[in-house]
């Protein structure tokens, strides 16, 4: 752990505080303690789950914790009115992690519900806040994070694609965006007017409405919680372009962040350990991160046995709830056996972590190496 994280988690500890602000920092990477408070603070409203026709796994078991503007989303789909989806990641490893398939899941189930849906690559982000040139992020897309996306479940048909490098209309939307926001609102939002922070920022602003040049629309941005300031800013502009493009406000969706293997960060790209990735090709590395996670184990077996295991506690349980256990069946037999005492924890894990991993990235690797030989029919927005 470095110096500027361990800074970071602190002052995440100290935000329990209520006279400390919880910081939402879409370039950083520390762990919120607190949904509600930040749901309160940031003007979000809680996900309800009762407006969402057929909810998908992740909105039943509360991945999904907030959002804003939902209903205008459920009501879309329920009297089939147009609306989008769009979502987009910064080309910045050579694998993706856990907490990428979780918005990739958002994704499907609206492209699923008759969402015009568009996934972009953000190259010129990559660029700016992290030195890959845009050669390198084309390289990185075409190899892996396309395939992966349509491996993880998206439909290459109906998704349109493409680099935020090579739209025009994207690029020229955020010169507009830019014109819509003073220096001091910017600072507020994000904490800081770093250029490269303000570059990405309206480029990003050009991603999430670019959609509705066309058509004007509803549109779901399903993200996790540290692009919630994009969310905030591009629904000011929004606002404020209204009179000349006729804008709706985005909606988002929020995903709560995946912890690292022993529970206390976020899982994040740049952390070099502490986090399962796709793929995992090695099973036997697998298997020993997988024996790593942080349990919700009691001290000594006797205890485990009389008052069961502290299932909320329990990474091995996130990860199986989050992403690796489809059936809500299975899924309530792995927490009934932890909270009854019946099963331990290394017993568990075998059980169910292991084997439904495994399952996951058997099934991954085989629909990765499909979908690797459909890229080059692509067609990708300019
Ligand atoms: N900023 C996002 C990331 O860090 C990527 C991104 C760019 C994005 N444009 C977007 C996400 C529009 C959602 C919507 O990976």
């Amino acid at each position: 752990m470095n110096k500027e994280n361990k800074e970071k988690q602190k002052s995440e500890k100290m935000s329990k505080n209520d006279s400390q602000k919880i910081m939402v920092d879409p370039w950083g990477n520390s762990l919120i303690e607190d949904y509600s408070r930040l749901i309160r603070e940031f003007g979000m409203q809680e996900f309800d789950l009762s407006i969402m026709p057929n909810p998908n796994a992740q909105m039943r078991r509360g991945v999904i914790f907030g959002g804003q503007d939902l209903k205008i989303i459920a009501e879309a789909i329920k009297t089939k009115k147009k609306f989008y989806c769009l979502t987009g990641i910064m080309p910045s490893a050579e694998k993706i992690h856990l907490g990428t398939e979780s918005i990739i899941q958002q994704v499907k189930y609206y492209q699923d519900n008759g969402a015009e849906t568009y996934v972009l690559i953000a190259d010129v982000e990559a660029q700016a806040t992290r030195g890959i040139s845009l050669t390198e992020g084309k390289r990185r897309a075409l190899n892996f994070y396309i395939p992966a996306y349509i491996a993880l479940g998206l439909d290459p048909k109906k998704t349109k694609f493409y680099f935020q490098s090579e739209n025009k209309k994207v690029s020229n939307l955020a010169a507009i965006c830019s014109q819509k926001i003073t220096e001091n609102e910017f600072r507020a939002i994000y904490g800081s007017v770093h250029p490269s922070k303000v570059m990405s920022a309206f480029t990003q602003m050009g991603d999430i409405l670019h959609p509705q040049l066309k058509n004007t629309m509803p549109g779901i941005i399903p993200i996790g919680i540290d692009q919630a300031p994009h969310i905030r800013m591009s629904r000011d502009i929004a606002r404020r372009l209204k009179n000349e493009y006729g804008f709706f406000l985005p909606s988002a969706s929020y995903n709560k962040y995946t912890s690292s293997l022993d529970g206390s960060f976020k899982m994040s790209k740049n952390e070099q350990t502490g986090k399962i990735e796709i793929p995992e090709k090695d099973r036997k590395e697998l298997e020993k991160k997988l024996k790593k996670t942080l349990t919700g184990g009691r001290a000594t077996m006797n205890e485990q046995k009389q008052k069961g295991g502290e299932v909320e506690k329990c990474v091995a349980y996130e990860y199986c709830k989050n992403h690796f256990i489809k059936e809500d069946k299975i899924l309530k037999q792995m927490r009934d056996e932890c909270v009854s005492g019946k099963n331990l924890c290394g017993e568990c894990k075998q059980k169910y972590l292991i084997k439904h991993a495994f399952e996951f990235y058997d099934e991954f690797d085989k629909k990765f190496e499909n979908a690797k030989k459909i890229v080059g029919k692509i067609k990708f927005e300019e």
